[in-house]
């Protein structure tokens, strides 16, 4: 199993701290999420089809020709590299980033196919037969954005060898001068995965989007089986995508909430932060230190797997009071109890 953030009981249960009394801010989750509506009681006894309005949503918010739902964007991750496999295109080799989301790595190596890291994108010349390359943009936990340039060099590159680029933009929703990569789904060798969780604050829900040439998601669709997206889910997605004075608001709101937390690491970290509207990551010599010190303290921050910064998911405006509190008493002392 992979490390994620999210998972309080398990830091309340190393702290004897009850669960309660945590402020979690281990994922890039909004702190806000959408108002969910009141169901319809068919939406729960009928068996989930997605409808046309809902694709119809989809397609103009995310600007796609073609686009499916998928029970999260993770369920995409993993169908990929099975759906590749089958194709019996597996002679080339997966780049993924060094940093990053590393359920992408599991997923192809799990399905048999070798991983190289890389910590910028790789070359177009590096680039062989029947490569993939995944990119994680805007990357988590770094929050680098990868001009739209460099990716449609790599893809073009990639689909004369009959590769595959695939673009995560889970938290692509909600970053500065972010340009989307699903104009080149249109062309059959780019994958572009989206995901509600982030951005609409409903992870629990478990919906994303895979967006990609009909021919694919018509194969991915079979080959992840009926009813895999919850009736539920469907029905408050539609709302969601529909809702652009919602969006709004919350890009808005993000936007404020991401630029005081910022502020609150930069005056008592003494340190810049990178990253997105919903979270923001802080490169630290102690990084480890101050981690267990927001946990002795109560707040649940993600430490990198490198263990050389620490992500803080961007608090709501009530929440940043308290961290800001602890981080100042961290700052006023010489070191970390
Ligand atoms: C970069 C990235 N991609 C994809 C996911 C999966 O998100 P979901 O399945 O909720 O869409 C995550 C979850 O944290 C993530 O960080």
């Amino acid at each position: 199993m992979l490390h994620h953030g999210g998972n309080v009981a398990e830091v309340a249960k190393k702290y004897s701290i009850p669960v309660g009394l945590w402020l979690d801010l281990s994922t890039g989750i909004a702190p806000v999420g959408y108002s969910v509506p009141v169901l319809p009681a068919e939406v729960w006894r009928k068996l989930p089809l997605c409808s046309a309005s809902l694709i119809e949503a989809a397609r103009a918010y995310y600007q796609a020709t073609d686009v499916y739902p998928v029970s999260g964007s993770q369920q995409g991750i993993q169908a990929l590299p099975l759906y590749r496999r089958n194709l019996g295109k597996n002679n080339g080799t997966v780049w993924v980033p060094f940093q990053g989301y590393k359920e992408h790595e599991k997923a192809w190596r799990s399905a048999g196919f070798p991983v190289r890291h890389y910590t910028t994108l790789p070359d177009v010349e590096a680039l062989s037969h029947q490569d993939v390359v995944i990119v994680i943009n805007p990357n988590n936990p770094s929050g680098q954005v990868q001009p739209f340039g460099k990716l449609e060099a790599l893809h073009q590159r990639l689909a004369e060898r009959d590769g595959w680029l695939v673009v995560d933009e889970a938290f692509g929703d909600a970053a500065a001068s972010f340009t989307s990569a699903i104009p080149l789904a249109r062309e059959g060798h780019c994958f572009v995965l989206r995901s509600a969780g982030k951005f609409f604050g409903l992870a629990g829900l478990r919906i994303g989007f895979v967006i990609a040439q009909q021919r694919h998601l018509q194969a991915l669709i079979l080959a992840i089986g009926p009813w895999s997206v919850n009736g539920p889910a469907l029905f408050i997605m539609e709302e969601a995508l529909n809702d652009t004075r919602w969006q709004q608001t919350q890009r808005r709101m993000l936007e404020q909430c991401s630029t005081s937390l910022h502020q609150v690491l930069k005056t008592f970290l003494g340190a810049d932060s990178t990253g997105t509207y919903l979270f923001r990551t802080t490169y630290l010599n102690n990084a480890e230190a101050i981690h267990r010190y927001l946990c002795l303290h109560g707040i649940y921050t993600r430490l990198t797997d490198e263990k050389d910064a620490i992500r803080f998911g961007v608090p709501g405006n009530s929440d940043l009071p308290r961290l800001k509190a602890v981080l100042e008493a961290y700052s006023n002392t010489d070191g970390v109890s």
